[in-house]
């Protein structure tokens, strides 16, 4: 093992380093995910920390010296912390501490504990791994805490009794559930108990950490082993409530409705493997929010949940605000995606006929493929008739898609005759009358009544001019 961790430092950079901290006799350390990471195997980390017994900020502008082109040095004089961009690595430096983490304090940090002291107030085991950067052990791994073996163990565990861990930094609760998630590991029974005791203390958090952390959640492999840990220790209530109103099932008249928490989990894990793309999982999570408002029992038909997917687009708006997530064209395509998640499933459920796929294209427009893939990831149902005929009627949806789309362009669909034509052939100012006859002529492209063409278009528009009476000028 020894002799693999000498080879992974065998690059240039930590040569330097070692040879900075050498000519200022401080002993210095890499520590942290990259060190985790190595042992993982995980691929190149780019952040590279590094801990000095002594100043990390003196350390750092030693190294930049000695680095090809003297790269700059960026200095957080509060945090006791310095960066170094070069090439595509991350070069971060701090001095070991004896206190706990003060990230938010204004105080400036005193850099005067030892490397184990530093290691103490690390937030887990498997990130308070460090190898030495010492002439004389170069590549020793310093491992006080028994990281080495949570690793193999798939554990993860606080160095100090976690009360104290998370206290530290309560952010800390939601880093061990989304390194549970990324990395498959079981978290340590007292960690859990402890997460579920101090659950409140999130509220302290930003909201752009603890967004951090769930968007590294939702974009792991499997979502659902963080959102069953965030429920089971009453983090998600506060994090995000309009999922854990969804949970429950309810009867009435020996009718039942699905629990959809559990079925949006489903819905989350079925279509992380078949897109990478963050907003596309988040609309996976939320399509659903808008059937808690909006659950009814009606004596004829049993549970509805009328017009959620229009409640459930405007929610998306509001727990995007609250998230402090982007407002822009990211929130629009989630509120697109959740107020279109049951178009193609009603689809699907009837004979496909080809205009109903044709508004179902001009409607998503270039996003349907897209949204096909979280309708798809929707089927959950347990019944394998209904599962074979759903999922063979999602395939002739987008099969009658391609079909369309060769044929009468409807994505990114352009009106073939333009108002101002209509206007020019009927003599018209801006008025109603040219919104009416665009409509009509939308519509009978999409009904399959007239293909997507401007001569078609046109004798159409003649046509539905005579029918308003106006004249031909
Ligand atoms: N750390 C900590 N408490 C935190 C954040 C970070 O103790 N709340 C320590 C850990 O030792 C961690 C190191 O700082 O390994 C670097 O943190 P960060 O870059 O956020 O995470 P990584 O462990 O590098 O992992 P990833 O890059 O996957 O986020």
């Amino acid at each position: 093992m020894q002799q693999a961790f000498k080879k992974a430092l065998e690059g240039p950079i930590f040569q330097l380093i070692s040879e900075a901290a050498h000519e200022l006799s401080l002993d210095c350390y890499v520590i942290g995910g990259f060190v985790r990471d190595l042992i993982l195997e995980r691929g190149s980390h780019k952040d590279i920390d590094i801990v000095a017994i002594g100043s990390g900020i003196t350390l750092a502008k030693k190294v930049a010296e000695k680095l090809p082109g003297q790269p700059k040095v960026s200095v957080f004089k509060n945090f006791g912390t310095a960066m170094i961009k070069y090439q595509d690595i991350d070069l971060e430096f701090v001095g070991a501490r004896k206190e706990s983490y003060q990230r938010d304090s204004r105080k400036p940090i005193v850099e005067d504990g030892t490397l184990q002291d530093d290691q103490n107030r690390r937030d887990f085991t498997i990130n308070a791994l460090a190898l030495s950067l010492g002439k004389a052990d170069f590549g020793e791994l310093l491992d006080p805490f028994d990281g080495l073996k949570h690793l193999e163990e798939k554990l993860i565990k606080t160095p100090l009794e976690p009360g104290i861990t998370y206290s530290d930094d309560p952010l800390r609760m939601m880093r061990a559930i989304r390194f549970a998630t990324q990395l498959n590991f079981n978290i340590h029974l007292q960690s859990l108990q402890a997460i579920t005791e101090h659950k409140d203390r999130i509220k302290i958090i930003s909201k752009e950490r603890i967004v951090d952390e769930l968007n590294k959640i939702i974009a792991s492999p499997v979502p659902s082993i963080g959102f069953k840990l965030l429920h089971q220790t009453g983090l998600l209530e506060y994090i995000l409530p309009e999922l854990t109103a969804l949970q429950g099932i309810e009867e009435v008249e020996g009718q039942r409705h699905k629990d959809n928490f559990w079925h949006t989990l489903e819905v989350l894990d079925n279509i992380a493997p078949n897109t990478d793309n963050l907003w596309l999982r988040w609309a996976a999570l939320l399509h659903d929010i808008g059937k808690a408002p909006t659950k009814r029992f009606d004596k004829k038909i049993g549970w509805t949940f009328h017009q959620h997917e229009f409640i459930g687009a405007k929610m998306v708006y509001k727990l995007f605000k609250r998230l402090r997530l982007p407002l822009n064209d990211k929130m629009k395509y989630v509120q697109k995606m959740v107020f279109m998640s049951s178009r193609p499933i009603v689809l699907a459920q009837d004979h496909v006929t080809d205009s109903a796929v044709r508004r179902l294209v001009f409607d998503a427009g270039e996003h349907v493929d897209e949204l096909m893939t979280l309708c798809e990831a929707d089927i959950t149902t347990k019944n394998p008739k209904k599962q074979r005929k759903y999922k063979n009627n999602f395939k002739l949806v987008r099969t009658k898609i391609v079909e369309v789309e060769e044929r009468d362009r409807i994505r990114n669909f352009q009106p073939p005759v333009s108002g101002e034509e209509i206007m020019k052939t009927f003599n018209l100012k801006p008025s109603r009358e040219i919104g009416l006859i665009k409509d009509a002529i939308k519509d009978a492209i999409l009904e399959g009544i007239i293909p997507n063409e401007y001569e078609a278009a046109r004798e159409f528009m003649l046509k539905k001019g005579r029918e308003l009476g106006l004249d031909e000028g």
